[in-house]
């Protein structure tokens, strides 16, 4: 009777623990700096994140991936911090630069984190068609963007809400056209 019940227990805790638990692993922890970079010659693919209503704060996982036509990627600069703690965040790389890493800092007393961002020249590319996604994900919930396969990263929005102590975000996403040897798009 005991050994029946402990038995339970034991499969209720597992099944709270397996159904609760938000994601095993997250590249960052809450709370804590960090600075994501895409290995050599690769962008900025996908961008998960998830809410910690405790921690105030949420953690990422960010992915790459190579470019289409085997595209180089070179000149890589961080932009340094682009907003101020609680306040908008506009970014978007200079010239036809794409977002190759992300940084961000975190404040404690001001329950929010500052970004920055990695920019690399796609070689004899420009950005072209960019356009934003609209805000994709809600306060307080996970987020999973995945930028479509035709398209790069070239800027993030965020907004800061004082109550939820969270942010929302859009990307600035754009395809890449060759130019020829007189920096001419090369159409079609
Ligand atoms: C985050 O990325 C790591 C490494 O790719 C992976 O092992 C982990 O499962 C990912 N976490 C989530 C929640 O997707």
């Amino acid at each position: 009777m005991l050994c029946s019940i402990a038995t339970h227990l034991a499969l209720i805790l597992t099944l709270l623990v397996t159904v609760v638990r938000p994601a095993d692993s997250w590249m960052t922890t809450y709370q804590s700096n960090f600075q994501l970079a895409c290995p050599a010659g690769q962008t900025v693919r996908r961008l998960e994140s998830f809410f910690g209503v405790g921690q105030y704060d949420r953690v990422w996982n960010m992915s790459c991936s190579i470019l289409p036509n085997w595209v180089d990627l070179s000149s890589c600069e961080w932009s340094g911090a682009q907003n101020n703690y609680n306040e908008v965040l506009i970014f978007q790389c200079p010239s036809d630069y794409i977002v190759t890493g992300i940084a961000s800092t975190y404040d404690r007393s001001k329950l929010d984190r500052i970004w920055s961002f990695q920019c690399c020249n796609p070689q004899d590319y420009v950005t072209h068609e960019c356009m934003y996604t609209s805000f994709i994900n809600t306060y307080g919930d996970v987020m999973n963007y995945r930028v479509p396969n035709d398209h790069v990263l070239r800027g993030v929005e965020s907004i800061y809400d004082q109550n939820r102590r969270d942010r929302l975000y859009k990307f600035d996403i754009c395809k890449l056209a060759p130019v020829d040897f007189n920096n001419h798009v090369i159409v079609g």
